[in-house]
């Protein structure tokens, strides 16, 4: 594994790779990497041999007051993960290699980047989408993979690939759970041994919803709402039922592949999961 830290590194890197004729496929991450991440590696490697890992905390996507600061850094323990799965190269920029020196959010995430996540997490997706559009840009992948756990910011991305990077294939890979059915994050380090029980109702919630019958979408929303209420411990944010091609609310004789979102702090950690319905 090539590990390089600079924009022109990275480019000889990936460089490499067009010599040999290689497809190239990026997997953007923001380190501390679990099995969920590593899935996404395998899912990159069903398209191509050469995979590019990066681990960026990305300043521009944290609010003011959010965990910045404490967001869990181990990237020798991270590099280390990455050797054993063979990765090609990892690009771990500081800011000023990746921004140099314009950190301007340049990207918009239009109206339902202000929903949902983007209601309690204000311009949150526009930094997100920033920083991948840089990504995006420095690696020229044929393939970019990403979790379906942050739904929205993956319906996020592919509107964004559609309209600037046409050629780019973005891949949905699926949510990796622990055995409790907890969805896999970074951020599930912050929580204790309650807090991971009280964790994996989520998933538990929406799987009452699920199993409300996919004929009103009220009736979903509130069987996961009834069911939250068992769970006071989690500090429900929202509940909401998208369609999956537009992410606009599900209206009564929809049809088709709908997601139901869920956020909620445990202790003090936000988290989100969620799970398709078809209608
Ligand atoms: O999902 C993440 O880890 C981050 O939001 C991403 C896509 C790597 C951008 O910083």
């Amino acid at each position: 594994m090539q590990r390089v830290t600079t924009l022109k590194q990275l480019a000889e890197a990936v460089a490499s790779a067009r010599e040999r004729e290689l497809e190239v496929a990026l997997v953007p991450t923001m380190g501390a990497l679990h099995d969920g991440h590593l899935s996404l590696i395998r899912e990159a490697r069903r398209h191509t041999p050469f995979v590019v890992v990066s681990i960026f905390v990305n300043p521009l996507q944290f609010g003011a007051g959010e965990d910045f600061d404490k967001y869990p850094r181990d990237i020798e323990a991270d590099a280390e993960k990455l050797r054993s799965m063979a990765v090609d190269v990892l690009f771990t920029p500081t800011v000023n290699d990746l921004y140099r020196g314009n950190m301007d959010v340049t990207e918009s995430a239009g109206k339902i980047g202000d929903l949902y996540e983007g209601a309690a997490r204000p311009a949150h997706f526009d930094g997100m989408l920033t920083v991948v559009a840089r990504l995006f840009e420095a690696v020229r992948a044929d393939y970019a993979v990403f979790g379906a756990k942050d739904a929205q910011q993956l319906f996020l991305i592919r509107q964004m690939a559609k309209a600037k990077f046409p050629n780019l294939k973005v891949i949905e890979a699926p949510t990796i759970r622990e055995a409790s059915g907890l969805a896999m994050s970074s951020r599930n380090q912050y929580l204790d041994a309650k807090n991971l029980e009280v964790a994996s109702k989520l998933l538990a919630a929406l799987r009452v919803g699920q199993g409300a019958g996919a004929i009103s979408p009220a009736l979903v929303i509130d069987a996961v709402r009834n069911e939250m209420l068992k769970v006071p411990e989690a500090k429900l944010d929202y509940i909401a039922l998208v369609e999956a091609d537009t992410f606009e609310p599900v209206v009564t004789g929809f049809s088709g592949r709908a997601v139901l979102l869920i956020a909620a702090v445990v202790g003090q950690t936000r988290l989100i999961d969620n799970i398709d319905i078809k209608f």
